[in-house]
């Protein structure tokens, strides 16, 4: 409540036409998080041509790099729905169901590491690693932690590859995008293409990014006293920087387990990259930024409800349980997260032609 008098002070210099009066809630704000640009930083500091960004468009949109036609990056990562697939369970090669809910595109440049379990460091290692390229992979390697094996990875590698070269639009595409390159048609530029593309998805301009930049009117006094339950609750000890998330590690479960419905035990999160058993159950810190549109949530997928997965949260992570009135307002503020969806025109692919190689099934 005693945020209360600062916000209304605030809210009056504005209305007055005077000059924002010191917000407290504002500067914490600013301490923890940043705002969302609105153009994409550069790939490892070097800017993508347009030639390499209509080319990795139209690899993210191909269903032709896996192996049956079936599924390409939008399949999962749906940019008609917050870059997701609204599923707990990704479905993939020959129907077959991934172990992990599937993470947003969106934003996810900003992310200090890819996957659940942090296994990639940045866009382009994920697309090379591959779960996302290699759907099948990713799916044929279900049971334990999502790491498809070598000898998966390369045919399926190998079947993009193929299938690319057989293509005589893509043979032009890739040589535009990579100059100078005498066989451009690699794996490692189809991920430095979709990485490039990627790195465009980002959402800027959500009422809490408006209100950082003093906007005073863009967030409701309930989300303002949501967002200083989230600082202070502590929330923002794991969900901070640009992404609300996506740059740290943590125990899910750090202070109280959540049950093995919620949490079974056959992911273990990090355990599976580093066998370092203080990571049992370490996951990322995900992005909250548009977290009202990746329902279901949880690397399982199991919370449907942002509230019930809010409570969750507030009981597992701070040993807390939130108040009905305190989730309401924790979740309204998390509404405020939801940014301006990138606009996609979608790419006309190029044909196949009579030698291109038929898809597998
Ligand atoms: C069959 C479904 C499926 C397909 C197809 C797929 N993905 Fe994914 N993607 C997932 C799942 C599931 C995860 C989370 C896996 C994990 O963390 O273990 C994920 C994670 C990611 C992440 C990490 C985001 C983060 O915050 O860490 C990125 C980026 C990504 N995918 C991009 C892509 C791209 C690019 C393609 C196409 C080349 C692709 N995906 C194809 C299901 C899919
Ligand atoms: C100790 C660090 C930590 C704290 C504190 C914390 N979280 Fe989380 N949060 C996580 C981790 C780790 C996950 C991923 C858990 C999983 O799925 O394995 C997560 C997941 C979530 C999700 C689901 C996101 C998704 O995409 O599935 C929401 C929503 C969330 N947190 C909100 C909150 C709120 C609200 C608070 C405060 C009440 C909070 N968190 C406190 C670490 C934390």
């Amino acid at each position: 409540m005693n945020l209360r008098l600062p916000i209304v002070a605030a809210l009056l210099a504005t209305f007055a036409g005077g000059p924002l009066a010191a917000d407290p809630l504002r500067d914490r704000a600013k301490g923890l998080f940043e705002v969302i640009p609105t153009t994409p930083p550069p790939l490892r500091g070097a800017p993508a041509s347009p030639e390499k960004l209509a080319l990795g468009k139209m690899l993210y949109f191909d269903t032709r790099i896996s192996e049956n036609h079936d599924i390409s990056c939008s399949t999962c990562h749906n940019l008609a729905m917050g870059g997701v697939d609204g599923r707990s369970s990704s479905v993939g090669h020959t129907g077959q169901l991934g172990g992990r809910k599937v993470l947003t595109v969106l934003n996810a440049v900003f992310n200090k590491a890819q996957f659940w379990d942090g296994r990639a460091e940045d866009l382009e290692s994920q697309v090379t690693m591959s779960v996302m390229a290699f759907p099948s992979a990713l799916l044929k390697s279900r049971g334990g932690p999502v790491i498809p094996s070598a000898e998966l990875t390369k045919a399926t590698k190998d079947h993009a590859v193929a299938q690319l070269k057989g293509i005589p639009g893509y043979v032009e595409a890739f040589g535009k995008a990579f100059p100078g390159e005498g066989d451009p048609i690699t794996y490692d530029n189809v991920a430095k293409a979709i990485a490039a593309f990627e790195s465009t998805l980002i959402t800027p301009g959500a009422p809490f990014d408006l209100w950082l930049l003093g906007d005073d009117a863009a967030l409701s006094d309930t989300q303002k006293l949501g967002l200083s339950l989230f600082i202070e609750k502590g929330c923002a000890d794991c969900h901070n920087g640009i992404n609300i998330g996506g740059g740290q590690f943590a125990r899910f479960g750090s202070m109280q387990s959540p049950g093995t419905d919620v949490l079974p035990s056959d992911d273990w999160g990090r355990f599976a990259i580093t066998r370092d058993v203080a990571d049992k159950y370490v996951f990322k810190v995900p992005s909250l930024r548009n977290i009202t549109l990746t329902a279901p949530y949880f690397h399982n997928g199991h919370e449907w409800s942002l509230r019930q997965a809010v409570s969750v949260m507030g009981a597992a992570q701070l040993g807390n349980k939130l108040t009905d009135s305190e989730i309401d307002r924790i979740v309204e503020f998390l509404e405020s997260l939801t940014g301006k969806q990138p606009e996609i025109v979608l790419p006309i692919l190029p044909p196949r032609v009579g030698s291109t190689p038929r898809p597998a099934q």
